[in-house]
């Protein structure tokens, strides 16, 4: 027999299986079930039955909401994070809490294992995987979808048999991955990448064609985080909940793209995020204000980078901690208030303001009472041309 096994269980048909298997198969004494609550739209108590069903032994829900809000979303704020331009890492963002949870349990359980519910196929097995070792170092990992791989009707059959209930309701043609931050939505027709995406697929946003009329909102920001809209002061995972909703009915942050997985396949995924595209451009464009160029080109070659590194599973890694220093250092002044416009299917940016601006309206303006320094024009040319007028004049002999 073996001791205990802490399962990152998310109360789905894959992870209520695995419960019974550890025991059945994988002889473990104990299988405890830690659920995350990262803001998904969960029915908690039907899954902690559930797990109960499937013969756990603890099933334990844990709400880390405001802990992914304050850390994981905040940091990928602070780095505009879009891995390959697009997608705003949710499900990325939201493994290293859960997996963090699993292991402060293991360890305090002393248990023999940890187990997550990823196949083979997905960047998830990573991310559980490196955040675990972090985590807990050391600790042996299961992953029982990726041992065996099953049919979903022999999975069915396999929960009929044991008594774990199989949802009533039927199970989503698609694969879903949801928190506050957004939801990932793949597979079934989706499949295929000439496959429009059905209306049904979405739930956090509305059809651009069906949106209300525009509306604005004014988002601050107070260090480079979003404080408040509208003037009323938010914590950010109520912020993002509530962007989610006032951006989602204009079909704002609906992404479709062909993307590179870790383990080299590509793959077509749908996804929502509402607030988390409004607040990167929001962000974008106040920092575009605030920072020095050179900041901003260090800044902007740096964020794709943290992108895929967090993609790929390093959340722990010591760079992705270096990298967010840097982001830190510059966003001291990023202090200030960006409206957007609410259009069918897109934030559009129409103000922004700040006490730090390095904008200044009397050096850009093309009106009266500029202070643009004209006189220095002329000189600035004639040193920064120097190089040219070289290499004219020897073109010029070469020819003759
Ligand atoms: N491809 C995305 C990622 O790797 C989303 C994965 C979400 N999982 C799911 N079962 N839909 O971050």
């Amino acid at each position: 027999m073996n001791g205990i096994a802490v399962l990152a269980y998310s109360g789905g048909l894959d992870t209520s299986c695995a419960i019974a298997w550890l025991k059945e198969d994988y002889a473990f004494e104990e299988v405890v079930a830690v659920l995350v609550d990262v803001g998904q739209e969960a029915m908690f108590q039907p899954a902690i039955e559930r797990g109960k069903l499937a013969g756990a032994d603890d099933v334990m829900l844990l709400d880390r909401k405001e802990a992914f809000a304050d850390e994981q979303v905040a940091k990928a704020l602070l780095a505009n994070a879009l891995y390959e331009e697009k997608y705003p890492l949710v499900s990325a963002l939201s493994r290293p809490v859960i997996a963090e949870a699993v292991a402060e349990v293991a360890l305090e359980l002393g248990a023999d294992a940890v187990v997550h519910g990823c196949t083979g196929k997905g960047n998830d097995q990573l991310r559980f995987e490196l955040a675990f070792k972090a985590k807990y170092p050391g600790v042996k990992v299961i992953a029982p979808l990726r041992d065996r791989m099953w049919t979903r009707d022999a999975e069915i059959a396999y929960a009929e048999a044991r008594g774990i209930p199989v949802e009533a309701r039927a199970e989503s043609p698609y694969s879903v991955d949801d928190n506050l931050f957004g939801r990932a939505i793949e597979a079934g027709i989706l499949e295929d990448p000439w496959t429009a995406p059905p209306e049904e697929a979405f739930l956090l946003t509305g059809d651009p064609s069906a949106a209300p009329a525009p509306t604005d909102v004014v988002v601050s920001f107070d260090q480079g985080l979003p404080v408040s809209l509208d003037g009323e002061e938010l914590p950010l995972y109520a912020l993002v909940g509530v962007l989610n909703e006032r951006a989602g009915a204009y079909g704002i942050g609906r992404i479709d793209m062909i993307e590179n997985r870790a383990v080299g396949i590509k793959s077509r995924e749908l996804y929502e995020a509402p607030a988390a595209l409004a607040l990167i451009a929001a962000h974008r464009a106040l920092e575009e204000l605030v920072l020095t160029k050179g900041e901003l080109v260090a800044k902007r070659e740096l964020e794709p980078k943290w992108a895929k590194l967090v993609y790929d599973g390093g959340w722990f890694a010591p760079v992705r901690s270096a990298y967010d220093a840097f982001f830190a250092a510059t966003q001291e002044l990023v202090t200030g208030d960006v409206r957007l416009s609410l259009q069918p299917g897109v934030a559009v940016l129409s103000g922004r303001r700040s006490e730090h601006a390095l904008y200044s309206e009397s050096l850009a303006s093309y009106g009266i009472g500029e202070t643009f320094p004209h006189d220095a024009a002329a000189g600035f040319i004639g040193i920064t041309a120097l190089e040219t007028d070289l290499v004219a004049a020897r073109k010029r002999v070469q020819v003759a």
